[in-house]
């Protein structure tokens, strides 16, 4: 398991963007954790269509609305409880999901990407 968040700091946020602490610096893909109808959400970091960063342009990663992650370079829109595309350059497919676990009040990756 590799230390992600605490989360108290997720629920203040409700999404956050961590990078696991592996110990091993080539490791520079990160998470998307949210918190949505009461479980925790986690996606890879990439979006599906040209495995780019959802924040590589600019931190914000929610959209206008509130209601989707959105990509900051070419708009992609996802909806948050399932990571599915539904607006942008790759409607149709899905953030990639990745297995987060809580305990004693901390996120967990659960294996190395
Ligand atoms: S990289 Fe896919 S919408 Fe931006």
């Amino acid at each position: 398991m590799f230390f992600l968040c605490n989360y108290g700091d997720l629920l203040k946020r409700s999404v956050q963007i961590c990078s696991p602490a592996t110990g091993n610096k080539e490791d520079k893909d990160s998470i998307i954790l949210l918190i949505k109808d009461h479980e925790i959400r986690a996606y890879l970091n990439k979006c599906p269509h040209a495995w780019v960063s959802l924040n590589a342009c600019e931190q914000q990663i929610i959209s206008g609305c509130g209601q989707y992650l959105q990509c900051s370079s070419h708009f992609a829109q996802f909806r948050m409880q399932d990571g599915y595309c539904v607006h942008g350059p790759c409607q149709g497919q899905s953030l990639f999901p990745v297995e987060v676990i809580k305990k004693d009040d901390k996120v967990f990756l659960l294996q190395a990407l």
